[in-house]
């Protein structure tokens, strides 16, 4: 139907005769010559329409926005006054000689340039929001992406293969989707949360390696960067160890950026202990643009007065941090107050502070509510070891291990936002020597840090002897502080695979009843292997820099995980109900 791109009509076509399709992005009408500028996905045409040609003018005159167009017309050059800079095709225009309206079009719900569109309607809305610039710029990246993807892995030697969708629950931690079976009623599927039980039998089937681009599926809380259903670049090899994964992915990567983005990312990418990320940042995917770290102080507060301190300095299980905020004596007493409020939601019981106004003057140069509690060797220790400096602000955060690294580790994330405090970097790193386990104080039992079919780093008798401080072998890809991929080394010995089970509580029988084929499958000659799966999504949205993983995805779930557009889920027939052999009990409402 058309002969070029609009958006690729540029001056080397001048004085040919062109055909064009394309919406219209916008009408003007000008002292007797009619403008459209046609959009299609690679840009923007000027196309004007001359009175000389009355029908063509008058039907012109009648079309508006979004009407589907096909135009056949004169490329000339545009006079200099009138030179879009902006626009590939600023240069010229179309001299409309034929017009033939493909599709007319109501007023759209929104106007494609209006920023503030409510996200709902832009959602119920979907197939004009993604007619906007920015989301189709969006959508090439994401295809971009997933293209240099594919062609690294089949460059490496790896195999694309598809596992089932209609499948048993892989445990990655999430709730699952479950889909009613009528041909055995009364049983259910499982959407996979991830393929991970799959891609390691087909290392026990010989294919040495694997990759994906697979939708997975978790029935989780939702967040700015989760969505239920998401996709993962999932990869598997036999006969490799941590460091060759690491290298194989990181260089993958690399080498994504640079094409993509032109961006280089350090070679090799820094690598930081799991303990040594909680210690320094309180998280295990530490944003590394912001130079602010917590650091530790129980050692000078073991005998203070000020017991908020004393208790978690002397308690093993407590921790005492300040956290320097550069220039942060700015602040007003209703900001510390904000941030008071936002620790609490993490469980912190208060945020002490120290404004520094005048570093030099000991004692005399500190405001703040407790400072009269601290000594001044202690206070003298603090302001050396955080490296303050006059201007600064001082929090600390004192109490339970766990609720001070995860609410100072979000502080100081905010911080870095809310002061400007973020380099415009790209800062990835491996985190590596992650625990085995971590504990479950409410259900008091062990839970599995990454999933139960990942190797530890010790031998068995030393799992067992300790599984508290066991490390395991796996790895995660942070960047930016957003967690892009992780991975591990698998157990592929049925002795560790069982301790393991047991030691998180899963008895032989529920594990036989999960798991079995897996465990059978480990007898029959399984090779050693490992892998690791990026979310893909995630990595779309930090490379395009959108602030929602749902601007990276065409037709993303809203925060309760509803499509708006094709307003699922929906109530099913009672026909198909019966047939499933499946009754609803509505929830009971007061009458
Ligand atoms: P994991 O659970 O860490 O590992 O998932 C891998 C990556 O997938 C992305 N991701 C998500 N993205 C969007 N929405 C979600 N709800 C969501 N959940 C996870 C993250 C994460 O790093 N089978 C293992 C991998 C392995 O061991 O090989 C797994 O699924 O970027
Ligand atoms: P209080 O003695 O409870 O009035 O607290 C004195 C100061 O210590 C206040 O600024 C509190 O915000 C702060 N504070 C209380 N509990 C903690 C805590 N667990 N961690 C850090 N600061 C705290």
């Amino acid at each position: 139907m058309r002969s070029h791109y609009c958006g690729q009509v540029d001056e080397s076509l001048v004085d040919q005769e062109i055909e064009l399709c394309g919406w219209v992005n916008r009408r003007r009408d000008h002292g007797g010559v009619i403008f459209v500028d046609l959009r299609d996905r690679e840009g923007l045409v000027q196309v004007v329409f001359d009175p000389d040609k009355p029908e063509i003018f008058a039907l012109a005159e009648r079309v508006r926005n979004e009407y589907v167009l096909k135009v056949k017309g004169k490329v000339r050059l545009r006079d200099e006054a009138v030179i879009n800079a902006n626009l590939k095709s600023g240069k010229i225009e179309l001299l409309g000689l034929e017009l033939e309206v493909l599709n007319a079009a109501e007023t759209p719900p929104f106007q494609l340039d209006d920023q503030g569109v409510h996200e709902d309607n832009r959602l119920k809305y979907r197939y004009i929001d993604l007619r906007r610039d920015e989301m189709q710029q969006r959508m090439r990246m994401r295809s971009q992406v997933s293209g240099f993807i594919r062609r690294y892995m089949e460059d490496n030697g790896f195999l694309d293969i598809e596992t089932p969708m209609l499948t048993k629950a892989t445990p990655e931690g999430a709730r699952d989707y479950l889909v009613p079976s009528r041909t055995h009623q009364g049983e259910f599927f499982a959407l996979p949360q991830s393929p991970q039980i799959f891609k390691q039998l087909l290392m026990m089937s010989g294919m040495d390696r694997y990759y994906q681009i697979v939708r997975c599926f978790r029935d989780e809380d939702l967040r700015a960067d989760r969505q239920p259903e998401f996709t993962q670049i999932d990869i598997e090899t036999s006969f490799m160890n941590e460091d060759q994964v690491m290298e194989i992915t990181e260089t993958m990567i690399r080498d994504l950026f640079a094409y993509v983005l032109e961006v280089a990312l350090p070679n090799p990418f820094p690598r930081m202990t799991y303990a040594e990320a909680m210690d320094r940042f309180g998280s295990d995917k530490p944003d590394l643009r912001i130079d602010m770290e917590l650091v530790d102080i129980g050692d000078l507060m073991e005998d203070v007065e000020f017991k908020v301190f004393s208790g978690p300095a002397k308690d093993p299980k407590g921790r005492l941090i300040v956290l320097r905020v550069p220039q942060g004596a700015k602040l007003s007493r209703k900001e510390i107050d904000g941030y008071t409020e936002f620790v609490g939601r993490y469980g912190a019981k208060g945020l002490a502070w120290i404004k520094v106004n005048d570093v030099d003057a000991g004692r005399e140069g500190l405001q703040s509510p407790i400072v009269k509690f601290l000594p001044d060797e202690a206070l003298d220790e603090i302001i050396k070891r955080s490296g303050t400096q006059t201007g600064d602000l001082l929090f600390f955060g004192a109490g339970n291990a766990n609720v001070v690294n995860e609410s100072m580790g979000a502080l100081r994330v905010q911080l870095g936002h809310d002061l400007d405090l973020v380099s415009r970097e790209w800062k990835p790193l491996w985190v590596v020597d992650f625990p085995m386990f971590e504990w479950n104080e409410r259900d008091e039992r062990w839970n599995a840090l990454h999933h139960p079919f990942t190797a530890p780093s010790g031998s068995l008798e030393e799992l067992e002897a300790n599984p508290g401080e066991s490390l395991s072998r796996a790895y995660d890809m942070v960047l930016n502080g957003c967690e892009l991929g992780g991975g591990s080394v698998r157990i592929h010995d049925t002795a560790m695979q069982h301790k393991v089970f047991e030691i998180l509580g899963i008895s032989d029988e529920e594990a036989n009843e999960k798991f079995g084929f897996l465990l059978e499958a480990l007898k029959y000659g399984c090779p050693p292997h490992a892998g690791l799966a990026f979310g893909l999504d995630r990595m779309v949205m930090l490379m395009t820099g959108a602030s929602s993983i749902r601007d990276v995805m065409a037709f993303p779930k809203t925060q309760t995980a509803a499509c708006l557009l094709t307003d699922a889920p929906s109530e099913v027939s009672a026909a198909q109900l019966k047939e499933l052999n499946i009754r609803i009990r509505k929830p009971v409402t007061e009458a």
